[in-house]
């Protein structure tokens, strides 16, 4: 019996990989994955890696991978099937004997049902005698009772189950509105609110659905579960994919974003006549968010706090946007004030002129690197274009470059010529140590993977090749039409990767992203692994495009050049031997 699709991702969203996985593994954030030491071999130090951006864990010791399925399925010793039901009754799905199931879609529309019952009690909260404390404080913050509404704001009433009240009233349950997040379970298994006594903003996508919440404590109380409490992600929401405010500026930003740090600047700028602004929901800037402003509007001006947060977060921004084609200016708010602040203070007309001379993104750096250094003096002046030419050669456009060269070379009275050395020694330098890292990557010792693959040895550069290409169409999908432009399944060298890369064009061709579940049923437990360390390489981080066409050509002119029979059609024992013979032939061309 096949399960449906619908119900496996169901299952699967519904069981997270590192609930799943904490009675077996001790496990420890380590960047934006988790590290912990490997229950499949003894180790002692950590090499078992789970990576909760896609579901899926890799060890780097015994290569054992894969997602939530595999990890069940091997640690409790189970077949394929088995994993998925010991899953479904974790979190209480009934498979369904037979026929289709959209109890996923189901369960979103619930979810933006409760969200929207659940924002209409907050604000009517707001307006109510009750809510006097929060439209207080609302209002004594600057915002208009027009604002208000507009942005819909509202007030999570103080104790532990005013809305679970509400809800129930409306006929909603308490799982839904679990998995709407906004009720939590306690250890001694009670329900409760998940926001009280906080001022609540609604946050709203870009087809206008109420998706989750932010809730801010009141001054002097945030001592209980921080100043802001925001939804988790949820099946309608993923923090990282949306930005606040979008609903409203996505119609007032053809030219430029404002981006803020925080959802008070948002609707303070909005209210001064600003409605191009929007905030990362308490996350930092991520590429998801990136690219939907992408989708909207060419020029983002980054507003910061000039503290060190501010600064990196610019940076951070920086790095992310140069992907997208974005322009990117940065303004610097003067004495640490936040955006919200700054225009109570000092007036729309003012923040307007800011906004006006805010600088590139280059042009900020070269300002903030002069910060610690005296450039009276000849050894600051020394130090300040050390700097400064190693942030101008970062910038890949040459006139931009000759731009700021000249501007160095007027103020410092450096010559043009000396300037331009050094910029040109640093990109050098620069490029060089790229290679080298390029090259330490290719040549670090993996994990054996003839094990999985013993094909490999047969053909060690497009094996890798078929690895590569494997693991590019994983991360990007898109690239699907250049890869089986030039590329069908027939031409793959080993058989492994030409089954691997066949059900990919399947799934594909049949308008579906493929992840690692999609091939749960397919795959063994080591070929599973062996996948899971594809989809988490960094093979395809950087000129996936190029990579992708190279590693193609790899592969079809090694298929050229094998003279010796086609391995395809071969028996173990003449494949054996012709192993053999290429060992031999190799050894012999050293
Ligand atoms: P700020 O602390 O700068 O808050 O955090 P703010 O928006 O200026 O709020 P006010 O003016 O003090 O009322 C900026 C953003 O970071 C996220 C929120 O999205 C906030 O808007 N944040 C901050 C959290 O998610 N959790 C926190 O505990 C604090
Ligand atoms: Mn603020």
């Amino acid at each position: 019996m096949a399960i449906p699709e619908e119900i496996i991702n169901e299952i699967k969203y519904r069981n997270d990989i590192e609930s799943v996985m904490a009675p077996y593994v001790a496990l420890k954030r380590r960047g934006k994955n988790l590290v912990g030491l490997c229950p499949f071999h003894n180790e002692k130090t950590p090499s078992f890696t789970v990576y909760p951006e896609n579901g899926s864990f890799y060890c780097f010791g015994c290569g054992v991978g894969g997602d939530v399925f595999s990890f069940v399925r091997q640690i409790e010793n189970l077949d394929y099937i088995d994993a998925v039901k010991l899953l479904a009754e974790r979190s209480g799905i009934t498979l369904p004997q037979d026929g289709y199931d959209d109890s996923m879609q189901k369960l979103k529309n619930t979810i933006f049902e409760i969200n929207r019952e659940t924002a209409r009690f907050y604000h009517s909260y707001l307006m109510s005698p009750e809510g006097k404390w929060a439209l207080d404080y609302l209002i004594g913050r600057g915002l208009s009772i027009a604002t208000i509404k507009h942005f819909g704001l509202g007030a999570a009433p103080d104790g532990w189950d005013n809305l679970i009240k509400h809800l129930k009233s409306k006929g909603y349950g308490i799982p839904d509105m679990i998995q709407a997040n906004v009720v939590g379970k306690s250890q001694r298994g009670t329900y409760y609110d998940r926001f009280r006594k906080r001022v609540m903003f609604p946050i709203i996508n870009i087809r206008g659905k109420v998706i989750g919440f932010s809730g801010r404590a009141m001054p002097g109380e945030d001592k209980a579960g921080g100043k802001y409490v925001n939804t988790s992600d949820t099946p309608v929401y993923k923090k990282s994919e949306n930005l606040f405010a979008m609903n409203y500026a996505k119609n007032h930003c053809d030219e430029r974003v404002i981006l803020v740090e925080g959802n008070m600047d948002v609707i303070s700028l909005h209210q001064a006549g600003f409605p191009n602004t929007v905030a990362a929901l308490g996350t930092s800037f991520t590429e998801e968010q990136a690219k939907l402003l992408s989708r909207y509007t060419k020029e983002i001006v980054l507003i910061m706090d000039s503290d060190a947060a501010g600064q990196k977060a610019v940076r951070r921004a920086g790095e992310i946007l140069q992907n997208t084609g974005l322009q990117i200016r940065v303004v610097v708010l003067p004495d640490g004030k936040d955006p919200d602040e700054y225009i109570k203070k000092h007036g729309a007309a003012r923040f307007k002129a800011l906004l006006q001379g805010a600088v590139s993104e280059i042009e900020y750096k070269l300002l903030t690197a002069v910060e610690g250094i005296d450039t009276n003096s000849d050894d600051g002046k020394l130090q300040y274009l050390s700097r400064a030419t190693e942030i101008i050669a970062e910038s890949s456009d040459v006139m931009t470059r000759d731009l700021y060269i000249g501007r160095l070379s007027d103020k410092y009275g450096v010559s043009r010529a000396a300037l331009e050395t050094k910029v040109s020694d640093i990109r050098k330098r620069k490029i060089k140590q790229r290679e080298k890292r390029e090259f330490e990557e290719i040549t670090r010792p993996k994990f054996d993977r003839t094990d999985v693959n013993p094909e490999k040895r047969l053909y060690p550069a497009g094996a890798v090749a078929e690895e590569t290409i494997i693991a590019i169409l994983m991360q990007h999908p898109d690239f699907y039409k250049t890869a089986i432009e030039r590329l069908s399944p027939d031409d793959m060298l080993t058989s492994l990767n030409r089954r691997i890369y066949k059900a990919l064009c399947e799934c594909m061709e049949s308008g579906r992203s493929p992840d690692l579940t999609y091939f749960g049923e397919m795959l063994t437990s080591p070929e599973m692994g062996y996948l899971a360390s594809l989809c988490n390489s960094e093979k395809g981080d950087k000129n996936a495009l190029i990579v992708l066409k190279d590693s193609i050509k790899v592969i079809l002119d090694e298929g050229i050049h094998k003279k010796s029979g086609d391995t395809k059609t071969m028996s173990v024992d003449d494949w054996a031997e012709n192993l053999q013979k290429i060992i031999e032939l190799k050894q012999k061309g050293k």
